[in-house]
């Protein structure tokens, strides 16, 4: 995905447009470039690479612009292909995709345009200018008539005093304050708007000195109401410490303690009362990359409290499965960002086929919510750092509050209790477990393999995606149980297996995995609740940390550890842990 914002009726557009881009960084950091409108003229800075290589664009200024950062789809990380696109006296930003771009260009270059860029979005700047005769707004109007796929756009002209922007699929905040602001996320905006408002899809905002206007896709005048800008919104930068990781990592029982807070809104009672009283035949859990490992794990228990069959699925592969009729599922989607495009297609797909969809997501305003019958709230806060860390407890909290309101009163007690010690004890583990050595040992490995049984097999997939995402170092995570069945030949003296125990009576079934990774001269990790520490297992594993026992959420306190091991390794590796090359923190691209 890709981050854009705009400004008017400012007095420095650039300085705001800059500082906008460091905060939207997260969504991709390809390339950068901003547009700002100096009198009657646009002029344009942008380069491949972080936001940091158009520094020089601070000094600008302008009265409006518009802004983007870049995770490239189409076409790779250039000077070319960075935003912003120019031609006709426009300058347009885009985060999404434009899946009709091949023919739209096709007919643009039989009309004589000539294209400067391989990406889909430089489309858009040439329909504009092809359509625009002296009305602005009917010069967009044509223009997105004429657009599939997902869009949110912010678009200058020479002749116009402020920006347009426009929401179809992607997200799209506008703002007041000194000044209008549009942004692809709320954090951008703290510090710049007071009040914001979220477009819906389908509607345009023409924003001047004298505020916004708006209109929907035929052009028919629109209203939205402004509200404060939420605190939770506010990212607060790093706080002090190195890097966001290690922050949200810290972050942690406030995500957990919101999390169990956001429960007892009258507006969350009530849907869970609803919820309780239709019955449902099957859950199914959806979700991309850590969400959908935070599913997995509440699949094991969730199934257990309600007693109907729960699965747990990557969104990418369900929305493409054939299946017959959902009615009486409860397909819940959980995502952080709500934004993911195959999470949020895949709950699309399950409503149509009849299904009741919840988002469990951090974000309340985002497309998923837009999709789902109800919200389940994850209140982790603004998450900044591309691997997700705060907000997996934040899933893993919301999701057993979640089943636990579904099995019913006593219940939800019961896991609401749980919760509150569960923060007592990821306060204890971010300040005791020790993985300075561990993490030593991965940043020397060749490959780290994670394993697990039930519950745990969850927590050690995600476990080796935190640890490949943000120090590249190879590895898989598998079951305990299948290590024997083929991975067992990957092990050797420069292999780490790191084994995850939290449930006793599954304990010794891990350690005998442990023996035989030691057996086969490989190293061994392991990571162990109080009280299921199998015998002589401390002994024969080279390394060993403990952390306290939740029965109810043992997937929140495990992360611990694993997330910190993870860090440190990219530290140690000179990685930089918040941007992982490659990454963007959701993907709204199929
Ligand atoms: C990307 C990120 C992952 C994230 C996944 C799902 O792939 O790199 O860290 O877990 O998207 O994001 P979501 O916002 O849907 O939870």
């Amino acid at each position: 995905m890709c981050g854009i914002i705009a400004c008017a009726g400012v007095r420095r557009a650039s300085e705001i447009l800059y500082k906008g881009l460091c905060d939207l960084e997260y969504r991709g950091y390809d390339s950068a470039g901003i547009s700002v409108k100096r009198g009657g003229e646009i002029v344009t800075v942008k380069r491949a690479g972080r936001v940091s290589a158009i520094e020089c664009a601070r000094r600008l200024g302008g009265s409006a612009g518009i802004g983007h950062t870049r995770w490239a789809t189409h076409g790779r990380p250039s000077d070319e292909n960075a935003h912003p696109h120019c031609r006709g006296g426009f300058s347009v930003v885009h985060n999404g995709i434009i899946e009709n771009y091949a023919v739209l260009k096709e007919e643009l270059i039989a009309e004589g345009d000539e294209f400067i860029s391989q990406t889909d979005s430089e489309v858009v700047v040439h329909l504009l200018a092809k359509y625009y005769r002296g009305d602005l707004k009917e010069a967009v109007l044509r223009t997105v008539a004429r657009l599939k796929g997902a869009f949110a756009l912010c678009i200058l002209h020479e002749d116009f005093e402020g920006f347009v922007a426009v929401k179809y699929r992607n997200p799209v905040i506008v703002g007041c304050g000194n000044g209008c602001f549009a942004a692809s996320d709320m954090p951008a905006l703290s510090g710049i708007a007071a009040r914001v408002a979220v477009l819906k899809d389908g509607q345009i905002a023409f924003a001047c000195e004298g505020g916004f206007t708006f209109c929907d896709f035929e052009g028919n005048a629109a209203s939205l109401t402004f509200s404060p800008l939420p605190p939770q919104a506010r990212s607060g930068g790093t706080a002090g410490f190195p890097h966001y990781m290690i922050k949200e990592i810290n972050e942690i029982p406030a995500a957990i303690r919101q999390t169990a807070a956001a429960f007892e809104t009258e507006g969350c009672a009530r849907a869970f009362a609803k919820l309780r009283r239709k019955k449902f035949s099957q859950v199914m859990l959806c979700g991309c990359g850590t969400a959908y490992h935070a599913a997995l794990a509440a699949a094991y228990a969730g199934e257990e409290l309600i007693g109907v069959p729960v699965r747990a699925e990557t969104a990418g592969e369900y929305r493409y499965r054939r299946r017959g009729s959902l009615a009486g599922t409860l397909f819940a989607a959980v995502s952080q960002s709500g934004e993911t495009a195959d999470t949020v297609e895949a709950a699309r797909t399950a409503k149509a086929a009849g299904a009741l969809v919840a988002a469990v997501t951090n974000v309340p305003y985002s497309a998923l919510t837009s999709v789902a019958d109800i919200v389940v709230p994850v209140r982790a806060g603004a998450e900044i750092c591309v691997a997700a860390t705060k907000s997996y407890c934040g899933q893993c909290a919301a999701l057993g509050l979640m089943f636990s309101a579904l099995a019913g009163g006593r219940h939800y007690r019961q896991a609401k209790r749980a919760l509150g010690e569960a923060e007592g004890m990821c306060a204890g583990a971010i300040s005791h477990c020790a993985v300075e050595d561990v993490a030593r040992a991965c940043a020397s490995a060749s490959a780290v393999y994670f394993i697990g049984r039930g519950a745990d097999y969850p927590a050690a997939l995600e476990g080796s995606l935190k640890l490949k995402e943000v120090s590249y170092v190879p590895g898989e995570g598998f079951p305990a149980g299948e290590l024997k069945h083929g991975p067992i030949a990957l092990i050797d003296g420069g292999t780490l297996t790191v084994a995850v125990i939290t449930d006793p009576a599954l304990a010794e079934k891990t350690a005998s995995a442990v023996e035989q990774v030691c057996a086969r001269g490989g190293r061994a990790a392991v990571v162990c609740a109080e009280g299921c520490e199998p015998e002589g297992l401390r002994e024969r594993a080279e390394f060993f940390i403990t952390v306290p026992r939740s029965a109810l959420f043992p997937a929140i306190i495990s992360a611990i550890p694993l997330q910190l091991i993870a860090y440190r390794t990219a530290v140690i590796l000179g990685r930089d842990p918040d941007k992982p090359r490659n990454l963007a923190k959701s993907v709204t691209v199929e």
